[in-house]
């Protein structure tokens, strides 16, 4: 049995899926018992803190997912410690393809993550472990762009030819269970990305197609751009800063797109497309989806 941490998120969800439909038995530990109340049937739900679970949590479990937001750097250490203590064999973390870059150029630290310190606790701990590093969510794209395609068919924003690999979160989450239940990743960074570089224009032309609405991205300067991310997202100004400085490195050149899976497992790259991201999500933008 698995032991899932952060399940109720964007990536926990898909993960649990993944190992169900591979007919692995799963156990959550969430602090949200209406979230978990909304996982499939089938998943044992353990309503706890998963900073600081229970001994029998551990019960009968194989491998630990270790969710970076859901466990944070302080406790981190502490749990795969206390798994190992309650024979737990190997771990699975999850992080973030840029958490080698300067900390000031992680905007995702601006939010209080801490992938570096909480992959670096389980690189560190007893268990063999494997750290799965992920690159920018397609996810994020409706955050980011959602409200604007529902009003019209023009995004505006800054940067028009950064460019991104986007990830489908169902690659994120199965390889995250490759991970789980394969020892022969262990000891492995694995960054996954998905298979296209896609400048944002690109990328809001792609989710036209799948909403069947001609929708164009017209860049506006960043400064601009930056006052209504913090004004009308409700972001704050140090996330936006680092958020521009991040294109304004990136503008102009192809994302980095991991290798692809072999038949030794996850190399990065399970391959979902923008595209079909964008169909499956089609809804989020008003859409009729599929
Ligand atoms: N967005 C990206 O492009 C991207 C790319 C690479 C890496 N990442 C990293 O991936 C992580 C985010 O993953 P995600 O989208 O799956 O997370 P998420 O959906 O926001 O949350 C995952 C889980 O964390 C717990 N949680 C949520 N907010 C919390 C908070 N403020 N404090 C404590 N626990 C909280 C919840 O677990 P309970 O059920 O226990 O409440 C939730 O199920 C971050 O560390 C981020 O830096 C993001």
């Amino acid at each position: 049995m698995y032991l899932i941490t952060g399940a109720t998120g964007s990536i926990g969800r898909p993960l649990v899926d993944a190992l169900l439909a591979q007919g692995a038995a799963v156990r959550v530990i969430s602090r949200d018992p209406a979230a978990a109340a909304g996982l499939p049937a089938g998943v044992d739900v353990v309503q706890g803190d998963p900073r600081k679970p229970e001994p029998h949590v551990f019960q009968g479990i194989s491998a630990l997912f270790v969710h970076p937001r859901a466990v944070g750097e302080e406790a981190a250490g502490r749990l795969v410690s206390a798994a190992a203590e309650h024979g737990v064999r190997r771990v699975v973390v999850m992080s973030a393809i840029n958490v080698d870059e300067e900390p000031a150029h992680q905007p995702s630290r601006y939010n209080g993550d801490r992938n570096r310190e909480v992959e670096e606790a389980i690189v560190q701990g007893p268990l063999p472990w494997v750290s799965v590093r992920p690159t920018s969510f397609a996810l994020n794209t409706v955050a980011m762009w959602a409200g604007q395609i529902r009003a019209g068919d023009v995004v505006r924003g800054p940067y028009a030819d950064f460019a991104e690999a986007l990830v489908h979160e169902k690659d994120v989450a199965e390889t995250i269970a490759r991970a789980l239940q394969d020892d022969a990743l262990d000891g492995r960074y694995l960054p996954v990305t998905g298979p296209q570089s896609l400048t944002q224009a690109e990328a809001v032309a792609v989710i036209g197609e799948a909403i069947g609405r001609p929708l164009r991205y017209e860049e506006i300067p960043a400064e601009s751009a930056a006052q209504g991310m913090v004004r009308f997202g409700g972001l704050s100004e140090p996330f936006v800063q680092a958020l521009l400085a991040r294109y304004a490195r990136g503008a102009g050149r192809p994302a980095v797109v991991a290798a692809p899976t072999g038949a030794s497992g996850p190399t990065g790259r399970i391959g979902r497309t923008f595209a079909e991201w964008a169909a499956d999500h089609a809804a989020a933008f008003g859409g009729t989806g599929r």
